[in-house]
């Protein structure tokens, strides 16, 4: 038993590394180690025998296993002070002067829009990008056979053979966050729904995947003429000017009675885009009075509730504020377009500081 416990102990004191602490524990301990097989010989002893030999062989494992877990901790100890000596970092080194990264101008306009509708009173929703045919449609009084659906370019999801359900959709725009916003929070609710939305669609100015931010009201006593003011008030401020000149077109959503789409004066002198000057019109938004049935979908009784929305292109007021001329380098991750129109991290628009410095 002496040599036993020497010859393991040893081998334990000599091991490197956890592999060969393992194939120790077997050939000692395992359960047909050496120890085990001395173990099985106690039923070929003599009862006074059995007594001496078998405590002995009990504490000679129990030493056993507890210098196996005594150098196994050793070792892991011994490989963390390894990785420490090798893996530093000088946390007092200077920050490089070049900028690392940039914000991108959707998500600066985002954050600016965000800023100015939280000034009206305006919080902010979200909902899912893979919305139910319900949400993006019905509910938004665009039932199955409904033309605007074909207009739409939806992508569809796939559905499994032999289910029929209608399919889910990639949201074709965020007026389905007013109904989602409407089943949760009811009336009065002042929103605004930041997000992505995506159609089949690729030219200047169409991306299959673009932003828009959707805004409602609802309330007891809201009309048109608030709706004009907000739009107007917001215009000014995420221009940062005095004076816009936006055209208000009577048009035709089905969610909203009666509708106007809004344009802003712009021109495209040279493949540069300018707003407040020139005689072209750039259309940037939608909106109306919610339409009864789409205010009933949300949940809340338009008998006594109404209220307006609108829905506008992050994109295109990005591309007008800062004079992109195409909206598809928006989305091509190129470095030098990035550094280019790209904003400084840290700094957060807001109404008192500045919304684009
Ligand atoms: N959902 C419309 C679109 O994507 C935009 C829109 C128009 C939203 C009128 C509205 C609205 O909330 O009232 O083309």
């Amino acid at each position: 038993m002496d040599d036993l416990k020497a010859k393991y102990l040893g081998q334990i004191a000599d091991a490197g590394e956890e592999n060969a602490l393992e194939a120790i524990r077997v050939a000692a301990v395992g359960k047909k180690g050496e120890v085990a097989l001395k173990m099985r010989e106690l039923g070929k002893m003599t009862p006074e025998e059995r007594q001496v030999a078998g405590p002995a062989l009990n504490a000679l494992k129990d030493e056993i296993n507890s210098a196996l877990s005594a150098k196994k901790a050793a070792l892991v100890d011994a490989a963390l002070d390894e990785r420490l000596r090798n893996e530093w970092l000088d946390v007092t080194l200077p920050t490089r002067a070049r900028r690392q990264g940039s914000i991108h101008p959707v998500s600066q306009a985002t954050e600016e829009l965000t800023a100015i509708f939280a000034e009206l009173g305006f919080s902010v929703a979200e909902g899912p990008r893979i919305e139910t045919d319900w949400h993006n449609f019905d509910a938004l009084n665009i039932p199955s056979h409904h033309p605007a659906r074909a207009e739409m370019d939806t992508f569809y999801m796939h559905r499994a053979e032999g289910d029929n359900r209608p399919p889910h959709v990639l949201r074709t725009h965020t007026s389905p966050v007013q109904i989602r916003s409407m089943e949760k929070q009811g009336a009065p609710i002042r929103i605004i729904c930041p997000g992505g939305v995506y159609r089949a669609d690729y030219d200047q100015t169409h991306t299959p995947m673009f932003h828009q931010v959707e805004g409602l009201a609802i309330d007891k006593d809201i009309s048109m003429a608030n709706l004009k003011w907000v739009l107007e008030e917001f215009v000014k401020a995420f221009f940062e000017v005095d004076d816009v000149e936006l055209r208000f077109r009577a048009s035709h959503f089905p969610f909203t009675e009666p509708s106007a789409e809004v344009d802003i004066r712009c021109s495209w002198d040279n493949g540069q885009l300018k707003i407040g000057e020139g005689d072209d019109w750039m259309e940037i938004l939608g909106s109306g009075m919610v339409h009864p049935k789409v205010i009933a979908a949300g949940g809340i009784d338009p008998d006594v509730y109404q209220g307006f929305a609108f829905g506008i292109g992050i994109d295109r007021l990005a591309m007008l504020k800062y004079g992109i001329p195409d909206l598809r380098a928006f989305f091509d991750s190129d470095l030098r377009w990035l550094r280019h129109y790209g904003f400084a991290a840290l700094d957060m628009p807001n109404l008192h500081g500045g919304l684009s410095r």
